[in-house]
């Protein structure tokens, strides 16, 4: 785009002060513009993936603790991931826009992506109630004999979710994309940012970007070169 813009810029240079105006002037020079600017729908749900990714990094580590260390676990955080989890996931991501404007135009395609909304959609429900389940242990004060239970929900949950925003990511949204056609498809964009501003009465995702990096702190999380593999043994002779 930004080769596009100055290729652009040179050309309108060249011109001179008249033509200049007119260009200017023209409704599709201002509409290029503002479409730089905007995040387009799928954009918004792939970058919203990115935080519930996080999430799902921040549940793979608190099953960890519970099985290998259960006082380890910092039962707050966790409750502050499972709360970002249900605002932000479930009730916006899920609800909001996938089930009330993703699943019913891809429900109506006449191909196999058609068959992904039903499995879905009960992921989403079966992950409201882990979501349920994880908030009623966070405010417990230790977790007992409920340690072994919690990592695996939690497990389970982390096994479900990965490839469920995978198949999203790769075969529900562009189908979704793709049913639309462009002109449509740049009105849902839109629709996205007011249903965000309208759920959170700010930027959602820059709130909700805050929030998990606060408890990857807390997790031991944050530092993302601590992630880097060691190398690989050498090969067995
Ligand atoms: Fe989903
Ligand atoms: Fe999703």
């Amino acid at each position: 785009m930004t080769n596009d813009h100055s290729k652009r810029r040179q050309f309108l240079a060249s011109l001179g002060g008249v033509g200049l105006g007119l260009l200017i002037a023209a409704p599709n020079a201002a509409a290029e513009e503002e479409a730089d600017e905007e995040v387009s729908a799928n954009e918004d749900l792939m970058r919203e993936h990115g935080i519930i990714r996080r999430a799902l990094l921040v549940y793979g580590e608190a099953a960890r603790r519970a099985r290998q260390a259960p006082k380890s676990l910092p039962l707050v955080e966790l409750g502050e991931t499972a709360a970002l989890f249900r605002g932000f996931a479930e009730d916006y991501h899920e609800r909001a826009l996938e089930e009330a404007h993703i699943f019913p135009v891809v429900r109506k395609l006449k191909a196999p992506v058609a068959k992904l909304p039903d499995v879905l959609l009960a992921q989403h429900q079966r992950g409201r109630e882990i979501t349920d389940y994880v908030q009623r242990l966070a405010k417990k004060t230790t977790l007992g004999a409920d340690a072994d239970g919690l990592a695996t929900a939690l497990e389970s949950f982390v096994r479900m979710y990965e490839p469920h925003a995978a198949r999203e990511d790769t075969e529900l949204f562009p189908a979704w994309k793709a049913a639309l056609g462009e002109h449509a498809y740049v009105e849902m964009g839109e629709q996205f940012e007011d249903i965000e501003h309208r759920t959170f009465g700010r930027d959602g995702f820059d709130d909700a970007l805050e929030r998990i990096a606060r408890i990857e702190v807390e997790f031991g999380l944050a530092d993302l070169s601590a992630m880097t593999a060691a190398l690989p043994p050498a090969d067995a002779r």
